[in-house]
């Protein structure tokens, strides 16, 4: 007998289609709402088609508050995972009022359409670049708090929203995982990361150059204070953050209050493991050059899971090897995306 009914807005998207299928595995139903603006509608075929369960869609945007209520009309809904929202720091910049539109008054939607349906379990989408560069690593959840672009203070805010809202409501049972830097695919293949146009983070580049749909991987520095001078970073399984909120939903629903937990496996790679770590998944060599550093990059990034681990019992499974291996799976399956 399936469990309960989970809404996931943003369900079609990156992470949102992984956590479906986690979903899926534990028992729930995930009840998906999307606009698809980043997303395309046949994820959800492939969210069945892993998982032989039929998904519920209901179609609609984060800022129409009544296409969100009419969630609620449909479904019997137990909890929310929510992942609707933009996530490209460099258009952030670039266009701070449509962040701050869909990111903060979208997730407010969000939150009020849960009290108006007497819901009281939300897990919200966050990151890591709410803690800025001011803090040693490994980042725990007591590091300092200073986002660099509209981005990460569009995920700060949020957060703030929550504590508030939660100290306004003692039934209130909300969490916030800060990922760090998801990447890979559903070991099938037939789910994962499809940016539009030129990517700009480093594993879909990679994994595209590798795949001959782009020339050359451009590496962005490589004086920094790092053990070979390129940048390193926590890069998390998808399926790990994914099952992350699996074992936060469980921890909501049995224990209940409020948590802010990162999300990270407190391994750092660098650019150049990865690249090689890529070669040997991939069986071929991967053109790079070394460039410029990237304004607004930091050196180094990594978690302290501990806190994952105590609260949820969580801890990332999949290694770097494991990251390679599915991503060029779902590369060379998907040549063009979805
Ligand atoms: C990783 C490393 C680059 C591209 C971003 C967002 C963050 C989160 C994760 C949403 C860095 C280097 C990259 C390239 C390169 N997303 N690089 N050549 O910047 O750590 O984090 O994605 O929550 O919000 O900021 O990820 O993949 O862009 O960069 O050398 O073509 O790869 O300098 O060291 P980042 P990234």
């Amino acid at each position: 007998m399936s469990k309960d009914k989970i809404l996931v807005t943003g369900g079609a998207g990156y992470i949102g289609s992984h956590a479906c299928v986690a979903l899926c595995e534990a028992g729930y139903q995930p009840v998906i709402f999307d606009n698809f603006s980043n997303s395309s509608p046949k994820v959800i075929d492939r969210v069945e088609q892993i998982t032989k369960k039929g998904i519920s869609l209901v179609e609609g945007d984060v800022l129409n508050f009544d296409q969100i209520m009419e969630v609620f009309r449909q479904h019997s809904i137990k909890g929310i995972m929510h992942f609707a929202g933009c996530k490209a720091v460099g258009e952030s910049v670039q266009d701070p009022l449509s962040y701050y539109r869909i990111n903060v008054t979208g997730s407010i939607n969000v939150l009020d359409a849960m009290c108006h349906s007497g819901v009281d379990v939300l897990i919200f989408s966050s990151s890591a670049t709410i803690f800025g560069d001011l803090n040693a690593n490994p980042i725990s959840e007591s590091s300092t708090f200073s986002p660099k672009n509209p981005y990460g203070q569009t995920k700060r805010f949020v957060e703030e929203i929550m504590a508030d809202l939660v100290a306004s409501k003692a039934n209130l049972n909300l969490a916030t995982l800060r990922y760090f830097n998801p990447v890979g695919a559903h070991q099938t293949g037939l789910i994962g990361e499809d940016p539009k146009g030129i990517p700009q983070n480093l594993m879909p580049y990679l994994a595209q150059v590798a795949a001959g749909r782009l020339s050359k991987l451009e590496v962005f520095g490589h004086d920094y204070p790092t053990k070979d001078g390129t940048g390193i970073r926590d890069y998390i399984h998808v399926m790990d953050v994914a099952d992350a909120h699996v074992a936060a939903l469980e921890y909501l629903l049995s224990e209940g209050g409020y948590l802010a937990i990162n999300i990270g496996t407190g391994q750092g790679i660098s650019v150049l493991e990865l690249i090689h770590a890529f070669e040997r998944a991939a069986g071929r060599s991967i053109p790079w050059d070394f460039g410029p550093r990237r304004d607004g990059d930091v050196a180094e990034y990594y978690a302290d899971p501990s806190l994952a681990e105590q609260k949820l019992g969580w801890r990332a499974k999949r290694g770097i090897d494991t990251i390679c291996t599915d991503m060029w799976r779902w590369q060379i399956n998907n040549p063009l995306g979805y």
